[in-house]
């Protein structure tokens, strides 16, 4: 049975915190993670990542935004928050492929380190993931490997489960399924709607999204490290 619903209370005190992730000790790099970001619409996890940073919390700086469509939320966030956005519109490339292989270039003429996307609605191919290996990272509506693809939120509220949450993972060919960095869940209520389930979902992600990349950073660093 879905939780009952206590409007007395609100989203962050009606359940146990147990189910989310504590934040711990956020690590220090030797010098900032250079990040390079992608988003399509909102662009609520990419200022997340910015909010984080300007707090001092997350040890990184968001070299560049790419967004795929022009005047999305996301690209109006970045103009607010004096980060530089390319458009990469792929209504304008011939395939898939080509459109990675340009996003590859732009971060890496940018001296990018990781990638991180954050609400960016297409499906990526092996020349992204290879130009980036093991640092590119996707924030997942959804507690994986439950609910992949397209509307996760949707089908988890027909599924009838009664918890659900958002993963990021590390990007692999295969769409939402690669290993999974961090996890937060949420529950559902017997009165929820699309709009009150995603506003819980995103809440979580805002707080989970910066945390998993700083989490990342530390094995990008020591793998770095390792390599010498
Ligand atoms: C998020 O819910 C994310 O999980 C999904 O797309 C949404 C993007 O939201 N991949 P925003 O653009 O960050 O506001």
């Amino acid at each position: 049975m879905p939780a009952q619903s206590d409007p007395s209370q609100t989203d962050s005190e009606c359940y146990p915190a147990l189910i989310v992730p504590a934040i711990g000790t956020w690590p220090r790099f030797d010098s900032p993670l250079r990040l390079g970001v992608m988003a399509s619409g909102t662009g609520t996890n990419f200022e997340a990542l910015h909010d984080a940073i300007a707090c001092g919390d997350l040890d990184a700086q968001i070299r560049v935004l790419v967004v795929n469509n022009p005047g999305c939320g996301a690209s109006e966030r970045a103009r607010r928050l004096g980060i530089r956005c390319e458009l990469r519109d792929h209504r304008r490339f011939a395939s898939r492929e080509a459109m990675d292989q340009e996003l590859a270039r732009t971060f890496k003429n940018e001296d990018i380190e990781a990638v991180v996307m954050a609400g960016w609605m297409r499906i990526v191919t092996p020349v992204l993931i290879d130009a980036f290996p093991g640092r590119l990272i996707n924030i997942h509506p959804s507690l994986l490997p439950s609910f992949k693809g397209m509307d996760a939120i949707g089908q988890c509220l027909k599924s009838g489960v009664t918890i659900a949450g958002c993963t990021v993972h590390e990007v692999l060919k295969d769409v939402d399924a690669g290993p999974i960095l961090a996890q937060a869940s949420v529950p559902i209520f017997c009165d929820d709607d699309r709009e009150r389930l995603t506003r819980r979902i995103q809440t979580q992600e805002h707080r989970l999204l910066p945390w998993a990349t700083a989490i990342a950073g530390q094995r990008w660093r020591s793998a770095r490290e390792t390599q010498g």
